[in-house]
């Protein structure tokens, strides 16, 4: 008991509120059934930044369409944010590529601040304080777990 809270203490976030669970698994079948408008209203943020946009191009080398999975993504995992041995095999090949695509942790708050205003023209009126807080809870808690396996693999494991 003891060894497990170290560990979850050193390679994890904190977990997630219950109700912030309930808030996201509540709305993420409404954003994941409007997923194209949510990704082309984020990636249309996102690219206004050159920075941005230069980092997808060239990692966008072997597929010019897996930028546009990214939203997709973080919608599904999302959703899985209580059940992270469900992601274990995904965050593991989302982290290896990210590392491919040399992104780093500075890039994750134009990805939040690109995401969270595209959720927010999606749900409408019934994107409150509360679901957009969650939503942005849930991101960062997604982005600490890769920024930490993604610091592992740079640092050569
Ligand atoms: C919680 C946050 C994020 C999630 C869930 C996520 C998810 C994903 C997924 C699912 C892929 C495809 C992986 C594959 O093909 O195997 C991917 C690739 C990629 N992501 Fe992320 N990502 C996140 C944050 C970011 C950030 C902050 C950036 C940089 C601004 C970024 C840039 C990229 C790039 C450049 C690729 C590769 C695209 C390509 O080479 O075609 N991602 N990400």
């Amino acid at each position: 008991m003891y060894i497990t809270y170290i560990y979850e203490e050193a390679t994890m976030p904190q977990p997630l509120a219950p109700e912030t669970i309930a808030i996201i698994k509540a709305t993420a079948p409404a954003l994941q059934q409007h997923g194209l408008a949510i990704t082309t209203r984020m990636y249309a943020r996102l690219f206004e930044d050159p920075a941005m946009k230069v980092l997808f191009d060239q990692a966008a080398q072997s597929s010019g369409e897996q930028p546009k999975r990214l939203a997709g993504a973080i919608l599904a995992f999302a959703r899985n944010v209580d059940n992270l041995a469900v992601l274990s095999g995904a965050i593991e090949g989302i982290a290896a590529r990210h590392v491919a695509a040399r992104i780093k942790p500075e890039h994750y708050p134009a990805v939040a601040a690109a995401l969270l205003p595209a959720i927010a023209d999606v749900l409408g009126e019934a994107a409150t304080p509360e679901v957009l807080e969650a939503w942005g809870q849930a991101y960062w808690f997604l982005a600490e777990v890769l920024i930490g396996r993604e610091r592992e693999i740079y640092a050569g494991g």
